[in-house]
């Protein structure tokens, strides 16, 4: 009986250890952010095609997604994995890279003095950020680093999908008993639901070379588009040459197996 009686104790102590293991933190510790983080919304973009195999991208799309980056994001944000004359992938002619390119000034030593200074930038420079360091950019920011945007999209956990959802999240009314802090901006798509980047798109903000409306919404899958090209440039290859490998390797294992087929005819079993 009394043997029982300890096993049945036992028993409860083992139950309440497991109950415990398997309990999510957030039962004992709640956390206010979790609870109004939104996950990204999934945005069906054009260039992901059938099954996420067979897109391209869209070249006017990529423009526009260009000037969205260079008339507003690049104010605080680097490309500096993506150099001037890549831009010619997306459609732009030399003539207008070697224009977009000298439109820029990069860091420099000047040839008669030796003292440091700039030069306008050629095809063959990088997309260079507005800032010469961390220091500066911080402190232009608020102490906040707006990172470098050539593999954001890669970097962020269903990158496509977060830039568009971060960059049109900024309407969403801020929930009851949330404070935002001075100088941070709410945005329940990012990790902290606090940014410190303000609203960086506004309906009509900026007149699309080819007369498409500039609403957030178009801004956003227009620079998102933009951003996935930048992060994987030869995305589009690399899906061609899959899919040829694939319909390659079908034909090769029905020739082997007639091939099997033919050389085991007349052996008997
Ligand atoms: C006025 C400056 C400014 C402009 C303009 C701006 N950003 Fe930012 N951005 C920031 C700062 C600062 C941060 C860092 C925010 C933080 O850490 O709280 C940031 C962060 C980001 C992030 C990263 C969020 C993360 O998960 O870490 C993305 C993506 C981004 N910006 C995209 C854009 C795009 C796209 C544009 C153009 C449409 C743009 N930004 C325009 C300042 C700016």
């Amino acid at each position: 009986m009394v043997r029982l009686f300890g096993l049945g104790a036992g028993l409860v102590f083992v139950i309440a250890l497991l109950w415990g293991a398997v309990q999510p933190r957030e039962a004992v510790v709640p956390d206010p952010v979790k609870a109004i983080h939104l996950h990204p919304e999934q945005v069906k973009f054009s260039h992901d095609g059938a099954m996420g195999v067979f897109g391209t991208f869209d070249r006017a799309q990529l423009q526009r997604g260009y000037q969205v980056y260079k008339e507003v994001c690049s104010a605080c944000h680097g490309l500096e994995r993506v150099a001037f004359r890549n831009l010619q992938d997306i459609g732009f002619s030399a003539e207008e890279v070697r224009a977009l390119a000298r439109a820029k000034e990069v860091p420099s030593i000047d040839p008669r003095t030796g003292e440091p200074s700039t030069r306008p930038a050629l095809p063959a420079d990088r997309i260079p950020g507005p800032f010469i360091n961390e220091v500066q950019a911080r402190a232009a920011n608020n102490n906040a680093l707006p990172p470098d945007l050539s593999l954001i999209v890669k970097a962020r956990h269903d990158g496509q999908n977060y830039v568009y959802s971060l960059l049109t999240g900024y309407d969403r009314p801020v929930p009851a008993g949330h404070d935002v802090p001075p100088g941070l901006n709410f945005n329940p798509y990012f990790h902290s639901v606090n940014i410190a980047m303000a609203r960086p798109l506004q309906d009509d903000q900026i007149t699309y070379a080819d007369g498409t409306k500039a609403t957030t919404d178009q801004m956003a899958r227009d620079v998102t588009t933009f951003l996935r090209w930048a992060a994987e440039p030869e995305l589009e290859k690399r899906r061609q040459i899959g899919v040829a490998s694939v319909i390659f390797l079908t034909i090769l294992s029905f020739l082997a197996f007639l091939t099997y087929r033919k050389v085991w005819a007349n052996i008997p079993h």
